[in-house]
Order: structure tokens, then sequence, then C-alpha cells
């Protein structure tokens, strides 16, 4: 069993490059079935739920071959549509592969998928709005299955909440209807937007990503296609509640600010001084992060709900009274009770969690998500003394070089 033993109290310094988005390159390589053919994507972060969608992958007969950060997917050898349920389990964003398989070959067996317990987690607006595009959705024993009873064709599909996975299910079955499928009140987030680029590339006609509208033009012939993945915005969010933990200055690079408006003005209005170039941001923070007005998570481009754990955990060890409100996942507090046992005073109620900075100090902590176990390093880094965070699993599925990008900005970090 592996965890990270941290001696906090290091400002942090220096420069990083922001390892590609996990949330984009997982759909993307779900869209590399679509296509006969060698598909490469760039700038793919290595990630254990990458190695998992691979294993998807291989297992449905394609080829892959992973050359740094580079993977070519060859889907001509496509030779199965099912699933099995282990790897399935691994992974929320195995999913996708749903919409996926159904353009490609017409159906799709899978079970229900896994990722962190953040809460329920339901599937209903993916399965519901492939119905709507003509797929029969048969759910069996824990498995679903899914077949195009004749010829799919477009629909106008209404997401009740803009649910990042229903959006990017609906663009991938939406690409093989005939006709036109319009997404009304879909998902805005970035890593949306990367995947309709793919899309395009690939011949697709899909236009409106990163707005509550996108339009599909069904039907057209795909070809493999060449992507670059986006920087990942919460790696770089998770590296910037570092430094507001730690103090210190750091600069970031191969991240796109616009993508982190929400999280960059709660830093700034608690404190931290921030400058944005071309695909660059720059932190510094000289004294403790102070209180703010409550930050409320949202759908993009509110506050993301994947940047609340490190966000809190900064401000645990800041001054003054915070408020969080979480509107996205009904349990995710879990790093509240560990955050506690470093010394933090934060009070929950519901949704609601009321943080009050205060020094923390080192403790044997466990993270139980991978937000959460992030949050457990950044208080780490700010605590007198030594603290051991284990639950290394979790940080691992989204983080690519956690505990070396630290220690090379002056973190006294090791990984045991
Ligand atoms: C994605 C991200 C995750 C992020 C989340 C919200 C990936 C791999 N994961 O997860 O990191 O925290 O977006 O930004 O990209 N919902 C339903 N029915 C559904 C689908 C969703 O009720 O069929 C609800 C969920 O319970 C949740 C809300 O919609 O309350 C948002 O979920 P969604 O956007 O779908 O999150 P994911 O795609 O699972």
């Amino acid at each position: 069993m592996c965890e990270y033993r941290i001696t906090g109290g290091r400002p942090l310094a220096g420069r990083l490059t922001v390892q590609g988005a996990k949330n984009s390159v997982l759909p993307i390589l779900a869209a590399t079935v679509l296509a006969e053919g060698e598909s490469v994507i760039h700038n793919c972060p290595r990630l254990t739920d990458v190695s998992a969608t691979l294993g998807i992958l291989r297992l449905l007969g394609c080829r892959v071959a992973q050359e740094g950060s580079t993977i070519r997917v060859d889907a001509s050898t496509l030779e199965r549509n099912c699933v099995p349920d282990r790897l399935m389990g691994e992974l929320r964003s195995s999913v996708t592969f749903l919409g996926a398989l159904l353009s490609r070959c017409g159906g799709a067996e899978l079970a229900y998928p896994g990722g962190c317990q953040l809460g329920p987690r339901p599937i209903d607006l993916h399965l519901k709005a492939l119905r709507l595009l003509g797929a029969q959705v048969l759910e069996e024993g824990g498995r679903l299955i899914c077949r195009s009873r004749g010829e799919m064709r477009g629909q106008e599909l209404c997401l009740s909440i803009p649910s990042v996975g229903a959006t990017e299910n609906a663009m991938l079955a939406a690409v093989g209807c005939r006709g036109v499928t319009t997404i009304v009140g879909a998902a805005q987030e970035p890593e949306i937007e990367d995947l309709q680029a793919f899309l395009r590339a690939m011949g697709a006609e899909i236009e409106g990503a990163g707005s509550p509208m996108i339009r599909i033009f069904g039907g057209k012939p795909l070809h493999p296609a060449e992507h670059r993945v986006i920087g990942d915005r919460m790696a770089a969010a998770t590296y910037l509640c570092a430094v507001g933990a730690a103090g210190g200055c750091v600069a970031l690079s191969g991240v796109e600010p616009s993508h982190l408006t929400a999280v960059l003005s709660v830093l700034e209005e608690a404190g931290a001084d921030i400058h944005t170039g071309d695909g660059s941001i720059s932190m510094a923070c000289a004294a403790p992060l102070c209180g703010v007005r409550p930050v409320r998570t949202a759908p993009h481009p509110g506050f993301p709900t994947d940047a609340q754990a490190p966000l809190m955990a900064a401000f645990s060890c800041g001054t003054g009274t915070t408020m969080f409100v979480e509107n996205m996942f009904l349990s995710r507090y879990g790093h509240v009770g560990e955050l506690a046992r470093m010394g933090a005073d934060i009070q929950v109620d519901g949704r609601v969690a009321v943080v009050t900075g205060r020094r923390l100090h080192g403790a044997a902590v466990r993270g139980s998500d991978l937000r959460g176990a992030a949050a457990l390093v950044v208080a780490a880094l700010a605590a007198r003394g030594e603290s051991q965070v284990s639950g290394v699993e979790y940080i691992l599925r989204g983080y690519e070089n956690l505990d070396s990008d630290l220690a090379a900005l002056g973190a006294q970090i090791q990984l045991v």
C-alpha cells in the first residue's frame, strides 16, 4: 500500500507544464472507435483511468500503441461491442463507449460504469437521449444492452441537467444518426468543446459546443484523425490551491486561463496575485488566503465541483471564514473528516460546509476519491510537521505526476 509522506511549511516556487485533461482524453479515446483506421491523440496524461480505457479499446479489438504522451488507436480491427463488467467498473467515463459503439456497430453491451463514489451517479439522461435517437436499451442483471432498431435518426434532445457525460454520449451517438440532432441544455464544459474538435477532425459536422445548444448533422462519413488534448484545468486548479495553501509563486503553462475563470476569481478575491497569458497562469501568494464570499459549485462556467475539495483545503489553513455550497454531487465532502484530523475547523450541514481558517498540523489521513485525496495533499503542504496521505490509488486516476511536480516546486513530498 502506497502513501505520500509530506512535511509541510515550505513555500512552492517554480514552473510546471500542466498535463493533458483527463476528462477530455477519455471520451476522445472512446470516439476513436467511430472510424476505421488509426487516430493519433497527443498530450495524453499517463493515468490509471487512461490505461483502463486503453484496456477497453484492446478488448474491443482495436490496436493501441502508447509512446510518451501520444496514443495511437487503430479501430479497423474492432470486432466486439461488449465490454466486460470488470473494465466498466474501473471508471465513470467508460459509459461513453455506449454512444460510440452504437454509432459504429449499431449496438453495445456493457455494465453500469464505475468511478469515484460521490453519491448517486445515475445515467438516466444518457439512456433517455439514446432511446430518443432510436436505440432500444434493455437493462438486464446490471448490464445495459443497446441496439439500434433499424436506422437511428437525429432528434431534438432536451437535457434537464447539463450533464457532461450525457452530452458526450448524445454527441457520439448522434454523429452516427441520419439527420440533425439538437442537444438543448447541453453541458458547456471545455472538454465538450475538445470532443467537438476531435469529431470535426474526423469529418463530423457539428457546431455549438461550449454553448447550451449543440447541433450535429449526422451520418457524415468519418475517418481517423490526429488531435491534441487540451490542458487539464482541474490539475491546474489543484496546483494553484497548493500555492494558496503553502504560499510561494508558481507559473503554469499548457492550460487555458479562460477554462478556469471561476477558480481564478475566487483565488484573487482571497488575496492571490494572478497573471494570465496565452496558455499560462502565474500565481503568487505572500500571505495565507483570506475568507471570501460563498463558493457555490455549478455547471461550467460556474465554479467546478472538482475544484471544491482542493480549494476547501487551501481555505482551511488560511484566515477568516468561507462557506461552500456543493450543488453537483450529494456526497462530495468525504475529505472534511480527514482535514479535521489535521486540525481543520469545518462545519457541514447537508450541502453546506463552513470553513474557518487556522494553522493545521500533520496527521495520518486517507483519501477516498480523486479530488478529495488531492485536497489532503494540498492541506499537508501547509501543515506543521509530517503527514501521511494514503488513498494514492485515487490520485493516480487523475494526476500524472502530483508528487514529482510538487517536489520540483520545492515541496517535501515522497511516495513510499
Ligand atoms: C463529469 C466529470 C466529473 C465532474 C462532473 C461535473 C468526467 C469523466 N467526469 O462527470 O469530473 O465532477 O462531470 O462537472 O468527465 N446526472 C443525472 N442523470 C444522468 C447524468 C447526470 O441525474 O443521467 C446528474 C449527476 O448525478 C450530477 C449532475 O447530473 O448531479 C452532473 O453530472 P455529470 O455532469 O453527468 O457528471 P459526469 O459526466 O459523471
